[in-house]
């Protein structure tokens, strides 16, 4: 069966210091819970910090982005071997990054490529728009973000993939997907498109997370639904209740 996994995408939050205490603080309580996966994804410049306090934990440590090249004159960015020393995973394609700098499909796609040909784990973000789910689009464009993400990709590759849907809607917004809506697309529109790409071995070996306004409350909801395997935990990462969202989650 899958092993589901929580990841806190802590965005552009805490600085150094912060990000440190902060793992300190949660880590001893994180670790002692069993049959979860648990990802840190710090600021990049405090990851460093970051690795080196959770070290001897079960808890992972990621990336928030990364760029596909290996290296050479990409200002600002960071190549895979750069985050691989700390990181276990690296989240790709995040909506934030689509929206406000300027990542398509395309570009997610050679990042997925890059990450794997670095054992690094992707967590690609997929999910509609407002405008897009209010028009009904919402299984096409996902299952389509999906595809993409895929291109030339083995079966062997997308399995070593998580997938997380986030519809943009509900990102921070507190209007989270019912677990109906989340585990309904996840379903149809992502494990679907896996099945489809890959057959349905593949479909269910892999891992499919909801992102969207998961808190303490609603995050056993979700976790009860066959299709949805874990978390990608924004405003609700950020605080030490992240341990009891944890919990919630086994
Ligand atoms: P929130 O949990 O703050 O809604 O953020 C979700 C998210 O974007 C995680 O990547």
């Amino acid at each position: 069966m899958r092993t589901p996994i929580i990841a806190g995408n802590w965005k552009m939050n805490k600085t150094a210091a912060e990000s440190v205490a902060f793992a300190n603080e949660i880590k001893e309580a994180l670790n002692q819970i069993e049959g979860v996966d648990i990802v840190f994804c710090p600021p990049a410049i405090n990851i460093p910090g970051v690795a080196k306090a959770v070290q001897g934990t079960k808890i992972g440590v990621g990336a928030q982005n990364m760029y596909f090249e290996e290296k050479g004159a990409y200002t600002g960015e960071l190549a895979p071997n750069m985050i691989t020393p700390f990181c276990q995973y690296v989240i790709l394609g995040h909506s934030e990054r689509r929206a406000y700098f300027g990542e398509t499909d395309e570009g997610v796609n050679k990042k997925i490529k890059a990450a794997l040909a670095h054992n690094l784990t992707p967590i690609i973000c997929v999910g509609e728009s407002l405008e897009q789910n209010e028009a009904g689009e919402t299984q096409s464009f996902v299952s389509g973000q999906v595809k993409a993400a895929f291109a030339d990709l083995t079966a062997e590759q997308a399995t070593a993939c998580i997938i997380a849907y986030e519809p943009i809607w509900a990102i921070g917004t507190g209007k989270s997907a019912t677990v109906e809506q989340a585990g309904g697309i996840i379903k149809t529109a992502v494990r679907d498109a896996i099945a489809e790409l890959y057959g349905e071995a593949a479909a269910q070996a892999i891992r499919i997370q909801y992102g969207g306004s998961v808190t303490i409350e609603n995050i056993n909801a979700y976790m009860s639904h066959p299709d949805i395997d874990g978390a990608l935990v924004g405003g609700a990462s950020l605080k030490p209740g992240f341990v009891d969202l944890v919990k919630g989650a086994i």
